[in-house]
């Protein structure tokens, strides 16, 4: 399974903080806000990434992250000079999908939930067709949205409906099977003149290949990309992260946890941010891990 970030756009309801830098790397509880999405990647168990990202900011990500070797990933990056809609990542990550199934994840997209680890790990397992996560939300209109019949099978997907059918939005991170390549290749843009992510995800649908998992009430599923959301997630995290003190997506720790790296690797990159709270807690979380 290949994983991929999107973390290009534009981040026009963020201007003018987004003018000079991408919004994946402001700051969320602390950290850049593309380690929430890779963090998911990891979880997952999927170690071979591309970030997409527009050129200009690709090299800052790059400092960033480097080759992602320290974290025992291996981390690619591509450029998409315009935003031309999500499903363009598919035709941008061709080479590096290659044969495989892929996962897709939008750079702005922060999940948290108990046992999400366990649903990340058996819904990238053996995918066949797609695997898309609904979340329920009160303005289901500003995003796709999924109907499920009363067995809870998907009978429809929607993009941004003037009288949504249901309330479940479709979130931001995606299964696919490696069909999803050629799919992507027949897509016109829309009346946007975007490549939309909700026409594969019907094609999937009309094959009867598309599954959705239904994050519950306790799940957190957020997108900072308004100055609202983006303060209301950096308070959700430190909200958490104060009270019970682990860290929610310290890509370190995730690592360690997975087997990805050993303590002292760990250790080593929490002295990197030693001047840091997240560096030293990195380096106890190395020190304490068995
Ligand atoms: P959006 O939030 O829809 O767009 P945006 O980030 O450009 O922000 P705004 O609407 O404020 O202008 O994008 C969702 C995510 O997908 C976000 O992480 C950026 C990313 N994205 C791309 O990388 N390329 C694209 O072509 C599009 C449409 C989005």
């Amino acid at each position: 399974m290949k994983g991929i970030i999107l973390a290009g756009g534009t981040g026009s309801r963020l201007w003018p903080a987004t003018r000079v830098v991408s919004k994946q790397l402001l700051p969320v509880g602390g950290k850049p806000m593309i380690y929430y999405p890779l963090s998911v990647l990891m979880l997952a168990g999927i170690r071979d990434i591309l970030i997409i990202s527009t050129p200009d900011d690709l090299p800052r990500f790059r400092r960033l992250l480097g080759d992602g070797s320290q974290l025992g990933l291996r981390i690619d990056y591509a450029g998409q000079d315009r935003p031309r809609g999500l499903a363009e990542a598919f035709l941008i990550g061709a080479d590096h999908i290659g044969d495989d199934p892929v996962t897709l994840i939008l750079g702005d997209n922060i999940f948290h939930g108990y046992s999400f680890s366990r649903l990340l790990e058996k819904s990238v397992m053996d995918v066949d067709g797609c695997v898309l996560f609904g979340y329920p939300v009160t303005e289901p209109e500003h995003y796709g949205v999924g109907e499920v019949d009363a067995e809870g099978r998907l009978i429809s997907i929607e993009e941004k409906p003037e009288h949504p059918r249901s309330n479940r939005a479709i979130t931001g991170l995606y299964v696919y099977d490696n069909s999803v390549v050629d799919i992507a290749r027949g897509l016109s843009p829309s009346p946007r003149g975007e490549l939309e992510i909700t026409d594969i995800n019907r094609i999937y649908l009309e094959q009867g290949r598309a599954r959705l998992v239904e994050l519950g009430r306790g799940f957190v599923w957020l997108d900072a990309g308004t100055a609202e959301t983006l303060l209301a997630a950096g308070q959700y995290v430190q909200t958490i992260e104060n009270r019970q003190g682990v860290r929610i997506a310290c890509i370190e720790e995730v690592a360690l946890a997975k087997g990805f790296i050993d303590a002292d690797a760990c250790h080593r990159l929490g002295k990197e941010n030693d001047g840091s709270a997240y560096g030293r807690y990195v380096m106890d979380v190395a020190r304490e891990f068995h």
